[in-house]
């Protein structure tokens, strides 16, 4: 099941650290490949020799080798793996992982990994629901980690609530279904349109508008993660992008239909996130338009619709996904978008939801289907709203 999987184990200073035998073994019998870092106080709640007799490999704690001065690679560690699993992880721990102390291996390892890193907490309860503890969970989310939520339970203090380490059954069954959704898109080509269009007034000057992409890049960076080639046609902003994304960058709505349309035609999936402008200047001056002291009129043309216009030639295999941005009868509206541009799906923010939309690190999204089944989610940082709208897709495939 997990046949030649890199995985590697971090196993932090709490008493759950007992579980992570149980994980590792589970692990190892699937036939993955699994090598442990633990950090120096998890020694007072497992030993070494348990974890590297499970894994059948030397467990890693410190920078270097006593014997000989020679280093533990925690570059090479990190590399190597393909999914880092930290279980359990202290509210220590996760404090330094959000705020980049890097005072031992583990973290060391952490700071250098480019693959997924997920993290299972194990603590108390009011540690746990503590707001400074909360606040370096969500900072970690943000970076791109996944979190595997504790659970209710008895704790070791005698308390019961959350808190309680997720059994190393249901860890170990996370992770085999990460495998197997990861590389899900493998061979397939992913369109991505994401924000804002300017259009020129005169050579200073251009309507647009409050679009960051943000949204529209990490849609590109889980397609990339689920194996995906990621052709992403992207407005002005300053954020950059991973190397593995093809970025074609714009200016205007009609550049961006442009680029559309010559990327479309082995695209398997499509969509469409950008914040594109829907009237253009009919007429760009070509000089700076002086001051006057009378009113300025400026007459402005439709763009034209590139999401209405793919909708119009897509084929049966093409999935389409729309967005729409909406602030009065916001599901009854985007059901009417989706059918009118001929979409799979349509992913619809409303401006009335506090920390979504525009410039917002977060965002709550509803999506909608063919079948106007319509699913709902919770406000969450941005990485994770790609997920939910990648699952969503895959479930089309
Ligand atoms: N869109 C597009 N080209 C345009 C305008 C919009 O491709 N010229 C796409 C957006 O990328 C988004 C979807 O259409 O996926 C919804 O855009 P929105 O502006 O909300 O919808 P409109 O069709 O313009 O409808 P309205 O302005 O009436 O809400």
């Amino acid at each position: 099941m997990l046949s030649g999987k890199n995985i590697l184990v971090g196993v932090t200073g709490g008493i759950a650290a007992y579980k992570s035998a149980t994980l590792v073994r589970l692990l190892v019998k699937k036939g993955a490949h699994v090598r442990v870092i633990m950090t120096p106080s998890s020694h007072q709640f497992i030993t070494p020799l348990t974890l590297s007799t499970l894994s059948k490999n030397p467990v890693y704690t410190e920078f270097s080798k006593d014997s000989t001065g020679e280093w533990n690679n925690h570059v090479e560690l990190a590399l190597w793996a393909d999914l880092f699993i930290i279980a359990p992880a202290t509210a220590n721990t996760i404090a330094k992982m959000a705020n980049g102390v890097c005072d031992n291996l583990l973290l060391a390892t952490y700071f250098s990994s480019k693959n997924q890193v997920v993290v299972a907490p194990a603590m108390d309860l009011d540690m746990y629901l503590h707001s400074a503890t909360q606040t370096n969970i969500n900072r970690l989310k943000e970076f791109g980690n996944q979190i595997i939520a504790p659970v209710n339970g008895e704790l070791a203090s005698g308390l019961v609530g959350e808190g309680r380490m997720e059994e190393p059954e249901n860890i170990f069954n996370w992770i085999v279904e990460y495998f197997l959704t990861d590389k899900a898109l493998s061979k397939k080509k992913i369109l991505i349109t994401a924000g804002a269009t300017r259009e020129q007034i005169d050579p200073v000057r251009f309507i647009s508008n409050k679009s960051t992409g943000t949204m529209g890049i990490e849609l590109a960076e889980r397609a990339i993660k689920l194996g995906a080639e990621v052709v992403l046609v992207i407005g002005p902003t300053s954020l950059k992008t991973s190397k593995e994304i093809r970025r074609i960058d714009v200016v205007s709505a009609e550049e961006m239909y442009l680029a559309v349309h010559q990327n479309i035609s082995d695209a398997d999936i499509v969509i469409m996130s950008a914040a594109v402008s829907d009237y253009t200047p009919t007429e760009t001056n070509s000089s700076k338009i002086k001051k006057k002291n009378t009113p300025l009129e400026i007459k402005l043309s439709p763009t034209k619709d590139i999401l209405k216009s793919v909708g119009e030639i897509k084929t049966k295999k093409q999935i389409l996904v729309g967005f729409a941005l909406e602030t009065d009868d916001e599901v009854k509206n985007a059901k009417s978008k989706l059918k009118r541009k001929n979409l799979d799906l349509i992913v619809l923010n409303s401006l009335n939801d506090s920390g979504a939309g525009f410039g917002e690190g977060t965002n709550k999204i509803t999506i909608i289907d063919k079948d106007n089944k319509v699913f709902e989610y919770e406000l969450k940082p941005k990485p994770e709203v790609a997920i939910d709208i990648f699952n969503k897709i895959l479930s089309l495939l």
